[in-house]
């Protein structure tokens, strides 16, 4: 299921396409997921006075890199009284070896791979929680399909008030369409309230649509290495004519 290329990237033999891309995947992930939904910035204003929760859904666990990158700004930003709550969906995951090997190609993230590696284990299916830095960081996978796992999420009340930000990082839409289909975006608009920022490496046409038809207002910014732009966005209901 899981290559390695001659640079040490893994990539799925059943989607034909990279888990990150080859120039250096920490960077894109800093750039794209985090920077693309504002995090740093939005991390350093949230109130210090007060007990809250931030939430990020992923579609696409695989190595973990995005969660980790968006764990190490937590850790560099956000006010202890606050909790990240990350929720990421998998169909296909990886062995403890496959994980510990792909982070292990971002020194800056040492740290968090021995952590994270320490209690992560692939499981065929159902909702398995990972409680990091003494429960500030509470990373729950939902082990399933896309679709199914967003309505698990919404059943489950996982998400008491929309998400704040979402990354959609489930491989590119041309060689995974499933990732990226009318049920999936509907599922998104269900999880999100009004200023849910999206961030993702996909600027196809059809998926710009399909998340403007559910409400997200899009636009495309420049990209990381090889990728012209990307794509962010935000959810604004009243935005759907
Ligand atoms: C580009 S990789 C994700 C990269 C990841 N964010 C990281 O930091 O390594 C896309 C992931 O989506 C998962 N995936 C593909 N199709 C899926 C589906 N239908 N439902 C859930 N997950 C799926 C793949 O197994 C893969 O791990």
């Amino acid at each position: 299921m899981i290559r390695w290329d001659i640079h040490g990237v893994p990539y799925s033999t059943i989607f034909n396409d990279k888990y990150f891309c080859t120039q250096n995947g920490y960077e894109e992930s800093l750039y794209v997921s985090c920077q693309g939904n504002n995090l740093k910035q939005r991390f350093s204003e949230l109130d210090p006075g007060i007990k809250g929760t931030f939430t990020i859904i992923e579609t696409g666990f695989g190595t973990g890199l995005s969660f980790c990158c968006a764990w190490q700004l937590w850790q560099q930003w956000a006010p202890v009284s606050w909790m990240l709550q990350f929720i990421s969906i998998e169909l296909y995951p990886l062995s403890n070896d496959d994980l510990n090997r792909a982070l292990s190609l971002w020194p800056p993230l040492l740290a968090y791979k021995q952590t994270l590696s320490a209690q992560y284990r692939p499981f065929s299916n159902g909702t398995k929680h990972f409680y990091f830095d003494n429960r500030r960081v509470h990373l729950t996978i939902v082990f399933d399909d896309v679709v199914a796992a967003l309505k698990e999420i919404y059943q489950q009340g996982m998400v008491s008030c929309g998400a704040d930000a979402w990354f959609l990082n489930g491989f590119s839409p041309f060689s995974n369409p499933r990732m990226w289909t009318a049920e999936v975006f509907k599922g998104m608009a269900l999880l999100s309230r009004q200023g849910t920022t999206l961030a993702t490496f996909t600027v196809a046409g059809f998926v710009r649509r399909g998340l403007e038809a559910n409400g997200f207002v899009v636009e495309r910014i420049p990209g990381y290495g090889k990728k012209k732009t990307v794509l962010i966005g935000s959810f604004s209901p009243s935005s759907i004519e």
